[in-house]
């Protein structure tokens, strides 16, 4: 797994763009390492950042959506869905500001085999802003040559980003408005696939809203398919220190999902629902 440098970084933005409802922006990081998929930074504007009412004052959590080395340091790509004054204010940021970029921390997703000796391939299921993540793990498995098929879910048109950043046409759609592919759950898809071999020979991996993300653990373990899900908690620091990220184990005890995660075996968690998660 990729270590984080010590401190936070200025970056320079190189791209905003709109996708969907959705901002896909870049960041040159002159001095960080290659993230690994499933990866997360933590981010804040340089200005803007604690006005006079102090919001934001944290830093917030990004997935790392793409990454890939060139002149002058690596490229880091990002979705980001404004949802409130943190997320806005990265939104809105142009070409050539800077942003402070801690990372890249926690633990990314485990190749195919790991998950499971015969899994043959893998499956990915995304949902609203969760297929950012997805998307650099994508790029990793067809790297390797791992078969992958990719199902992605959104609510609605208007919040349908981010599939600029997958690259490729066989991607498999739902959405709840049915203005795209299957109208209904990301997971009627995912049920459909694992159905027969497939339940046997693949792993899956899932990012999006808590609901989501406990339909697919539920159908996973019911079927004995092994699973890891990126999820979300509400991140203070994101490096281990505040503890608002802990989430329930099954095994009973917490675990902090910013050092121990974000990505997590479906079976090590008592939930996916994570309160105060999801948007
Ligand atoms: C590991 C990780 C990866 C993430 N990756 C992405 C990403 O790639 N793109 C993206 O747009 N967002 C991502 N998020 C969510 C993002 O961090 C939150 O949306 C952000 O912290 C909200 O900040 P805000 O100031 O804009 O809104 P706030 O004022 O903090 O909250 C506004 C709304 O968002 C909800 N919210 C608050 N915190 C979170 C949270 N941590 N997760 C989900 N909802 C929250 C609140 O319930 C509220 O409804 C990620 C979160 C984590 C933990
Ligand atoms: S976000 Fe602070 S301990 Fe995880």
């Amino acid at each position: 797994m990729t270590e984080a440098p010590l401190g936070r970084r200025l970056c320079e933005l190189t791209r905003n763009v709109e996708s969907g409802g959705y901002r896909i922006f870049s960041v040159l990081d002159a001095d960080g390492p290659e993230p690994a998929p499933g990866q997360f930074c933590m981010l804040a504007t340089e200005r803007g950042w604690g006005g006079e009412d102090g919001r934001p004052y944290l830093a917030r959590a990004f997935s790392v959506a793409g990454a890939e080395g060139q002149g002058g340091g690596v490229r880091l790509d990002f979705l980001v869905h404004g949802v409130g004054p943190g997320t806005d204010r990265l939104a809105s940021l142009e070409q050539g500001e800077r942003l402070w970029v801690t990372g890249p921390l926690g633990i990314g997703f485990s190749g195919p085999r790991e998950l499971a000796p015969d899994a043959a391939g893998a499956i990915l299921v995304g949902g609203g802003i969760g297929v950012a993540p997805l998307a650099i793990w994508r790029r990793a498995l067809l790297a390797a040559g791992t078969p992958t098929r990719v199902l992605l879910g959104y609510r609605d048109r208007e919040r349908s980003g981010g599939l600029d950043l997958f690259d490729c046409s066989e991607i498999r759609l739902a959405s709840e408005d049915g203005h795209a592919g299957h109208r209904g759950y990301v997971t009627d898809l995912l049920a459909v696939l694992l159905e027969g071999d497939d339940a046997s020979s693949a792993a899956v991996y899932a990012c999006g809203p808590p609901a989501m993300l406990e339909a697919v653990r539920a159908l996973c373990l019911e079927r004995e398919v092994a699973c890891e899900l990126a999820m979300e908690a509400p991140m203070g620091c994101g490096f281990g220190a505040c503890f608002g990220c802990a989430v329930p184990l099954a095994a009973g005890g917490y675990m902090r999902l910013c050092v121990e995660g974000p990505v997590v075996r479906a079976d090590r968690v008592e939930t996916a629902l994570v309160a105060g998660s999801g948007h």
